[in-house]
């Protein structure tokens, strides 16, 4: 638990502020009413789930933080409510991190097959019923779909050399792999996945379609660590980083994109990586209910890590959003090869934007990011 909480904002040492009555009422409500949830109408049910999740929870934390209590004292004071929502599969796996840290790949997996395991009926069943079908499920299934089409637009370009390589950084089991027709793949095209766990890569290996898998390398370990082994196989046509920048800070979000720009991606081709946008609704809930906290980004924050990774490594910049709205999908088209040489750009992967941020025409300017260019436009 301690990595995940804010030691910043502890209050000063001495006698801590009591527990707010409203955090309180909070908890004792809710310990009562979620298990509750097993014998209420469906529509009820999901209300109340709603009603904690996205309005009580992050009210009743907010309310507390700005009353000068510390995160720790907090999630002490949020420690029954934490017990109740440990009978859903997803939250108790985010609580306890069995692989060490949140958002393993088996969560991952458990989110995108939307099958709850559980009692039917049970209030924990009930509770990862409504999460999967959340917005913020979806966001995590959109992304998969855009880096799927992605994968599959790099692929089938007939203009694009014959011996591909793509790099999925932090792949997980890599379920958007596991939706790209495995027909696309020719004699000599390589896929390296790289994840820190080695069994997110064997997950992988298992249940890739047997074609994709007779192309793909793995690499195991920390993405930031590992450009020397990655760079043997590149220059890489499409680098993949999905989730990964959720957990990086400013720092090894910098490094990380500066590597992949300098030493991973040929010139012209495309480094794609995403992040959650702020604004999400759950993100309270996550970090206070299951030590799941994500590092939220706006647009802007996404062109400063590049300028941080050397904005004359970027040709262009295409940042948009997912259609929940909850996740920047960023595409960056490596600098140094003309954007109509034949294998420069990879068409767009063709997802609804829902907002698109940087169609700005104005020139690059050394030592900024200032060209963005919708792909396709
Ligand atoms: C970040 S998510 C991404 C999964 C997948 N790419 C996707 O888009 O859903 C989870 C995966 O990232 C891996 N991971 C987290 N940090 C990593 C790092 N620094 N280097 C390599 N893999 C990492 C975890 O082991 C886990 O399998």
């Amino acid at each position: 638990m301690d990595a995940v909480l804010d030691s910043a904002a502890q209050p000063p040492a001495g006698r801590p502020p009591a527990v707010p009555e409203r955090l309180t009422a909070f908890v004792t409500d809710y310990c009562r009413l979620l298990p509750a949830t097993e014998r209420m109408a469906p529509h009820d049910a999901l209300t109340t789930l709603a009603d904690f999740l996205v309005r009580d929870f992050p009210a009743a934390v907010r309310h507390a933080l700005d009353s000068g209590l510390g995160e720790r004292q907090v999630v002490a004071a949020l420690a029954p409510l934490r017990e109740v929502v440990s009978g859903s599969t997803l939250v108790r796996r985010a609580q306890e991190q069995p692989r060490g840290f949140p958002g393993d790949f088996e969560m991952i997996e458990y989110i995108l097959a939307r099958e709850v395991t559980g009692e039917p009926g049970s209030f924990g069943w009930l509770f990862d019923e409504y999460l999967l079908h959340s917005v913020v499920a979806q966001q995590h299934h959109n992304k998969i779909a855009h880096q799927a089409a992605l994968i599959t637009a790099a692929l089938a370009d007939p203009a694009a050399r014959p011996a591909r390589r793509i790099l999925l950084i932090a792949s997980g089991g890599a379920a958007d792999l596991r939706e790209v027709d495995p027909d696309l793949l020719q004699p000599g095209d390589r896929i390296v996945l790289n994840d820190m766990d080695p069994g997110a890569l064997a997950h992988a290996r298992a249940t890739l379609p047997a074609r994709t898998a007779g192309h793909i390398g793995t690499v195991e370990g920390n993405a930031l660590r590992k450009a020397a082994v990655l760079e043997e196989t590149g220059p890489y046509d499409l680098v993949l980083a999905g989730g990964l920048f959720d957990y990086l800070d400013v720092r090894p979000a910098q490094a990380l994109a500066k590597t992949v720009l300098q030493r991973l991606c040929r010139p012209g081709g495309t480094f794609y990586f995403s992040n959650i946008a702020t604004g999400n609704p759950f993100a309270i809930a996550m970090k206070y209910g299951a030590d799941w906290p994500l590092i939220e980004r706006e647009e802007r924050d996404v062109e400063a890590i590049l300028e941080g990774a050397g904005a004359h490594l970027v040709g262009s910049l295409d940042i948009r959003r997912d259609p929940t709205g909850l996740t920047l999908l960023t595409e960056v088209r490596r600098a140094g090869a003309p954007r109509t040489s034949a294998a420069s750009a990879i068409p767009s992967a063709g997802v609804s934007a829902g907002i698109t941020a940087g169609v700005l025409p104005r020139p690059v300017r050394s030592g900024t990011v200032t060209t963005r260019v919708r792909h396709g436009s």
